[in-house]
């Protein structure tokens, strides 16, 4: 039987996800506040930084953005993240990460108040994801469980092989693979040879940061592939997939741009939403 491929189109679906948002937020007691905060010049997360502050913009949040030069003292910013911590238009607190390499992110992320850490990356927040009782969960691994949704597929049992094992994506994304009951594999640089896992799995994620690391010969008929990868390559920016080779095999891809990037930025706003309902006690009516 020929497998007709479906695109899933995160763009349409976080775009739906921001409408409810906006909503909720005209209809609630008080606006949600972010602050984001960035260091240094990285280009990459300059972009990211400026979709997650335009999107929280145009839900109606409060914003406050702090940008750092590259050589500011660990000192400081720990000043910032306590001044933030109590201020009470404030819900939710974003370092946009990698910090740089005199800074350690553990000292920083540990001194984000866990009920503010809407990017789920303070310890207490990873801990409580990995025993199975989430508060707030890492944007993409969020975003990219919602999409899986949309596929209707039943992840129990399913055999799903996750490619890279990062604090950020990879591991929060096993432990909620693992919660939905499917068998998970994962695999990193190390793994020494992608195609025997790839090969049999049901769902695909890569999440390397390797343009073209999955390639047709690597997949079976009718898999579900989601990725996870921004690349930039001769100026245009493209996955860690061979979308339009794997595209002829897969029931299901997502394409970079417009896969999982739009549903992280989506779900970084739900998280500051929720901080908001929870830190202001209130409980929002279901839309
Ligand atoms: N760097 C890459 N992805 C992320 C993310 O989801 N949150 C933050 N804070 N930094 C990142």
């Amino acid at each position: 039987m020929e497998t007709i491929t479906k695109i899933l189109n995160g763009s349409g679906i976080a775009q739906t996800i921001r409408a409810r948002l906006k909503t909720q937020i005209a209809r609630g007691p008080k606006k949600p506040g972010l602050a984001v905060i960035l260091v240094g010049q990285d280009p990459a997360s300059k972009i990211y930084v400026d979709f997650k502050t335009k999107a929280s913009r145009e839900v109606g949040m409060y914003l406050e953005t702090y940008h750092f030069e590259e050589n500011i003292k660990e000192k400081k910013l720990l000043k910032l993240i306590d001044k933030l911590n109590k201020n009470k238009k404030i819900h939710g607190i974003l370092v946009q990460l990698p910090l740089p390499s005199h800074i350690e992110d553990l000292s920083v992320l540990q001194r984000v108040d866990p009920r503010k850490d809407v990017d789920g990356f303070h310890p207490e927040n990873v801990g409580l994801l990995a025993m199975g009782y989430p508060r707030f969960i890492s944007a993409t691994p969020k975003g990219i469980m919602h999409l899986l949704d949309h596929t209707n597929i039943d992840l129990v049992g399913k055999e799903v092989v996750v490619i890279g094992a990062s604090n950020i994506v990879g591991k929060p994304l096993v432990q909620l693979l693992l919660d939905e009951e499917a068998t998970v594999t994962v695999c990193h640089e190390k793994t020494q040879n992608l195609k025997v896992h790839t090969e049999h799995a049901d769902i695909i994620i890569v999440a390397a940061g390797v343009p073209k690391l999955l390639t047709a010969d690597m997949v079976k008929k009718g898999v579900v592939v989601i990725d996870v990868g921004i690349n930039k390559v001769d100026g245009a920016v493209v996955g860690d997939v061979d979308f339009e080779k794997v595209k002829e095999r897969a029931s299901y891809i997502t394409p970079v741009p417009g896969g999982v990037g739009p549903m992280t930025v989506a779900m970084l706003l739900e998280n500051t939403w929720e901080a908001m309902c929870a830190i202001e006690g209130y409980r929002p009516s279901v839309i």
